[in-house]
């Protein structure tokens, strides 16, 4: 199947569905704990995105670019101070989340929106047993009586395959692997190995059955095999409860195989937008392009691999989409082009019905608004 029909196939504006999540011109900043009463730091400069129900958004970028603060924005978690929100909107369903006091968020924390951590060590309490942690999540989101909280907690460590060890070794004995269920959650996150409290955080975010997972590096601290299934298991839920995941990843080939659309960030802005085989088949912007070239392929005779550094260094890069001129922020003062309003150099612009572009906002610009890119893509199964 060509790239052109494997994504046409699965882009039908008139099935439409409502985004899960819009984050819109988003910017959000921090004191400058080094230099107090110096420019704040721009973490996030303008950030626009669109998750779909069923999708899989993967976020890609260097590290310090604003993916984790984007996702702590949508759930709230950003500490305000050091930290501010100076403009945009995050919307789930259409309801802002940014200005929603604490006690509204509490119920859309954990309940409509669930994150994932990179080191679960640091989101497992040490001082309390595994139990004790779900049940809390879900008697905080749930109307439930105790031993129906117990049984929902048991069944999201079911899912998520905590007990497939248990179920071997008890094969015959059905009391004595209920019995074994619930001795597990008396367990404290020390005795589990990483993937195992990996497993646990997401039985965690998944018990109440959220609308939209946030999944910061979900599995980078995770060996390759044990990574492949938590990911295998993110998506056949997702297919189960149609969830929307916001996949925060520095791994490409994780992208390759689990994305339906791709975010990529640069500086605190989004570079490039598209669906995942497009963008792996045809990258656009100058830092996905070194981005992508940067990987070593099995075939690779070359001595030296491209950097970033190589393609965005070179002026024709910058050249490749007639009409438009890539942003790019270490961009030549001479090189840059002349722009439409010094105060808003750049635009996130719609170069295709299914890519668009960071871009410097030349006088052609001028007048375009930059709504947030709408991607309702699956990949086929
Ligand atoms: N609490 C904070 N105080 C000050 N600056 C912060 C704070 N949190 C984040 N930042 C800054 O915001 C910027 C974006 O950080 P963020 O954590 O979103 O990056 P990231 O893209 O998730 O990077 P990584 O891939 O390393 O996780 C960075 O420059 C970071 O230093
Ligand atoms: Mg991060």
């Amino acid at each position: 199947m060509s790239v052109q029909a494997r994504t046409k196939g699965f882009l039908d504006a008139s099935k439409a569905t409502v985004p899960l999540l819009s984050v819109s011109d988003l910017a959000v900043s921090f004191d400058n704990a080094s230099n107090p009463g110096g420019p704040r730091i721009q973490a996030v400069a303008g950030v626009n995105m669109t998750l779909f129900p069923r999708q899989t958004l993967a976020v890609v970028g260097e590290s310090g670019c604003g993916k984790s603060v984007t996702a702590m924005s949508a759930m709230q978690l950003i500490p305000r101070p050091p930290g501010r929100f100076d403009r945009g909107s995050i919307r789930l369903e259409g309801r802002e989340l940014l200005t929603l006091p604490e006690h509204e968020m509490l119920k859309v924390r954990g309940g409509e929106i669930a994150m994932i951590f990179q080191e679960p060590m640091t989101s497992l309490n040490p001082v309390y047993s595994i139990g004790d942690q779900i049940l809390e999540a879900i008697l905080l989101h749930q109307r439930l009586e105790m031993t129906q909280a117990i049984e929902r907690a048991i069944g999201a460590l079911d899912e998520v395959g905590i007990y497939n060890r248990l179920k071997e070794r008890f094969k015959a004995d059905a009391l004595a692997l209920a019995q074994g269920k619930r001795d597990l959650l008396d367990e404290y996150p020390h005795r589990f190995s990483g993937g195992m409290r990996q497993r646990v955080m997401i039985a965690m975010a998944l018990a109440c059955q959220p609308k939209v997972l946030l999944a910061d590096e979900p599995t980078t601290a995770l060996d390759v095999t044990i990574q492949a299934q938590i990911l295998d298991l993110l998506r056949q839920l997702q297919r189960d409860r149609g969830m929307g995941i916001m996949l925060i990843t520095h791994n490409l080939g994780v992208v390759a195989e689990n994305a339906d659309v791709v975010c990529v960030m640069y500086a605190g802005r989004v570079v490039e937008y598209a669906p995942v085989f497009d963008l792996f088949e045809n990258p656009m912007h100058p830092y996905t392009r070194g981005l992508f070239s940067s990987i070593p392929g099995l075939h690779d005779m070359r001595s030296r691999l491209t950097t970033v550094e190589d393609v965005t260094n070179d002026p024709a890069e910058f050249r490749r989409v007639p009409g438009v001129v890539p942003w790019w922020p270490h961009m030549d003062a001479a090189a840059r082009p002349a722009l439409a309003d010094a105060r808003e150099p750049y635009i996130l612009h719609q170069i295709g019905p299914q890519r668009w572009l960071g871009c410097w906002r030349t006088p052609d610009l001028a007048g375009h608004a930059s709504p947030p890119p709408s991607l309702d893509y699956r990949r086929p199964d």
